[in-house]
């Protein structure tokens, strides 16, 4: 199996050096306050939830064998960076980027989410195939219509498309970035895992999909699988885009998880997939966040 071959080559020069340029601007930036996982917050349990105390947590465990190398550029002499990418004008509705409750919010290293501890206040447990129970099978409730209408889209393929990890509290996420950190070491542990007030599992935006139990499960080959392939080539149609694409680690902060679908709504992820857009920083101009400040 070649996971360097997945999504590696589709990269013209051109697009190499808008890359370069992206990243080389978004350095200079101001940054938002990075996440403090040292510091967790006091947690209000939201009065509209019911949840087990101990949900499932999942093991989104991308191998370091099978991380990306960074791209490179050689161009010695640049034409003028072209202007940031945006969502298209054309758009029927424009949404804040830093509102946890909007579709279009950006979180990621440099960008904590605010609150920190954020509950979504309209949890919901999708009538899909489950491979979790308790909050990690919950989403927010328009995440949870359109997984429903994307699972049964991928059904009717022939494709098995189960919820493996949807919402997680500040709380979980705290369990699980520490049990990353205990294991692989705190740097190894920021390529694949969120520190807590950072994930996009706290917002109910996101959910990572398994199969039914392959072996690929949270693993880089589950890439080559169907329910991945299927989700990176439809997701779009129901508002969904593979959140920490192949190769993009130096713009998204995480190495690649073709299991974790995020959604933006059916207008902006065709537009970023008609424009050949890849993440969600680039799409919305703000900056690359490779790193906590
Ligand atoms: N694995 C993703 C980055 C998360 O922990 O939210
Ligand atoms: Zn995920």
């Amino acid at each position: 199996m070649c996971h360097n071959c997945v999504e590696g080559p589709v990269h013209s020069g051109a697009s190499r050096r808008s890359f370069a340029r992206f990243l080389a601007a978004g350095a200079g930036l101001t940054v938002l306050a990075a996440c403090t996982p040292a510091a967790p917050p006091v947690v209000a349990p939201s009065s509209s939830l019911s949840l087990s105390t101990s949900p499932a947590v999942t093991s989104e465990s991308p191998s370091p064998a099978a991380s990306p190398a960074v791209e490179s550029t050689t161009a010695a002499v640049e034409p003028p960076a072209p202007a940031p990418a945006s969502p298209s004008a054309a758009l029927p509705r424009q949404f804040s980027l830093t509102d946890p409750a909007s579709p279009w919010l950006v979180v990621n290293k440099h960008r904590p989410l605010a609150p920190a501890d954020y509950v979504p206040a309209d949890l919901v447990q999708p009538n899909v195939q489950l491979a979790v129970s308790g909050e990690a099978a919950l989403l927010n409730s328009t995440t949870a219509a359109s997984a429903e209408a994307m699972f049964a889209a991928a059904a009717r393929d022939g494709v098995v498309m189960t919820l493996a990890s949807g919402y997680r509290s500040y709380v979980t996420q705290v369990s699980t970035y520490n049990g990353y950190v205990a294991t692989r070491g705190q740097a190894d542990a920021d390529t694949a895992s969120a520190r807590p007030g950072c994930s996009e599992h706290q917002t109910g935006w996101a959910f990572d999909i398994g199969d039914g139990g392959g072996v690929c499960s949270f693993q880089p080959c589950f890439a080559d699988q169907p329910a991945a392939v299927w989700a990176k080539a439809n997701g779009h149609r129901f508002g969904f885009v593979v959140r920490y694409p192949w190769m993009f680690h130096p713009v998204t902060g995480y190495y690649y998880e073709p299991w974790h679908l995020r959604f933006i709504g059916v207008e902006a992820a065709t537009d970023m997939a008609n424009r050949g857009i890849s993440t969600v920083e680039e799409y919305f101009g703000v900056e690359a966040a490779p790193g906590y400040p």
